[in-house]
């Protein structure tokens, strides 16, 4: 990593450093709610823009170049891993992610490969074009999805509302859901791994169902690879960020599998959590996403809260407790960015 990315803002924070302000950056920042995203979007298909790294740069610069954040994050999709891996994935307008052939029997399971780089190999041709594109500007963030997050679209075939397959799977099959889940963390391990030698700056882990599980079935079917893969990491100066919904309850837990940050839902008290955490873990978050859509007034005082109750604490990167839907406005995502840019400990 160049001096330059070391000193950012973002990296500082992720190493609980003090900065003269919190670095501000948006889950879901590459999207939706962009016109621009929709004039390279009407062209391509999801998977199409993922899997061409030109376009995956291009998409991947926008909220560099129009909003002025402090980290850009790949563009990419956390369910890469399971295409890879087998599944027949499509991405279809206006319902989400579908995978043709959802696992239902250890013979699916059986069929899933784990020996998937060169297929992912795209992603880590991208890493190096935004890299190129970004030269030393600015961090960039890798990802990818946890195994339960993934194993829950694999078995759903889908997104679901209430997790209701997933559940049934880990509780009638919990050896089969081990299997599963093994699986797909040895082939994350190997994808963050990927994205490492590829040149990104820090890695996030996307868990964004956990909330779905109860203490102890986050910590049988999620936690435990999420330690497994944390801890197979060639970490090297890169900070790893752990998300889920559900991590004002988890963070305990979280903190075990020794992440640098802890990216945090709205449902908690930033600076309680923050304070519940051994030295020297991070947090990010957590404005409501909701927010984005009020008066800027509205906006602006909510922001200013959270930095007067984060005031004083080292390790606190800004964000949202979850991403920018497609609909908010443009403008008042740009109002939100410029506010924290503004702001000074
Ligand atoms: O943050 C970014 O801007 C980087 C790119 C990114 C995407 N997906 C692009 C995307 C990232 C980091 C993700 C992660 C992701 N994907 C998660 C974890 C984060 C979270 O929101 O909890 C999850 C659960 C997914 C799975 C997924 N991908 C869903 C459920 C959907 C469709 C519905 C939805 O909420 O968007 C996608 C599609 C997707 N991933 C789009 C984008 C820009 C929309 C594609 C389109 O234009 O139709």
């Amino acid at each position: 990593m160049t001096t330059a990315i070391k000193d950012s803002l973002f990296i500082k924070s992720a190493f609980s450093q003090s900065t003269e302000r919190p670095p501000v950056w948006m889950m879901r920042q590459a999207g939706r709610f962009m016109k621009e995203y929709w004039a390279i979007k009407n062209k391509y298909s999801f998977l199409e823009m993922c899997k061409t790294p030109e376009i995956a740069a291009d998409v991947t610069m926008l909220p560099v170049d129009l909003l002025g954040i402090d980290a850009a994050i790949l563009f990419s999709d956390i369910l890469v891993t399971a295409e890879a891996m087998g599944g027949n994935l499509d991405f279809i307008q206006g319902v989400g992610p579908k995978f043709s052939n959802p696992v239902r029997s250890k013979q699916d399971i059986d069929a899933l490969q784990t020996e998937v780089e060169d297929r992912l190999q795209y992603v880590a041709d991208a890493i190096k074009v935004i890299q190129q594109r970004l030269a030393g500007s600015i961090p960039l963030i890798g990802f990818a999805g946890a195994p339960f997050t993934v194993l829950s679209y694999l078995i759903e075939g889908g997104s679901s509302k209430d997790f209701k397959r997933t559940k049934l799977f880990l509780n009638n099959e919990p050896a089969l859901a081990h299997q599963l889940l093994a699986k797909i963390a040895k082939v994350t391990a190997d994808y963050l791994n990927m994205q490492i030698a590829a040149g990104v700056n820090a890695l996030q882990l996307f868990d964004s169902w956990a909330l779905a599980l109860s203490w102890d079935d986050y910590r049988e079917f999620s936690h435990r690879y999420n330690v497994d893969i944390i801890s197979q990491l060639d970490r090297q100066d890169i900070p790893i960020i752990s998300f889920c919904k559900g991590s004002s309850v988890f963070a305990p837990l979280m903190a075990e599998a020794r992440p640098d940050v802890i990216s945090v839902d709205w449902n908690a008290d930033l600076k309680h959590v923050k304070n519940s955490l051994p030295k020297g873990v991070a947090v990010q978050g957590n404005l409501d996403p909701y927010v984005l859509y009020a008066d800027r007034a509205v906006i602006k005082k909510k922001i200013l809260n959270l930095f007067e109750r984060m005031r004083g604490e080292e390790g606190f990167i800004f964000n949202l407790g979850h991403g920018i839907m497609p609909d908010i406005p443009f403008d008042n995502v740009k109002y939100a960015i410029d506010l924290v840019k503004g702001f000074r400990y």
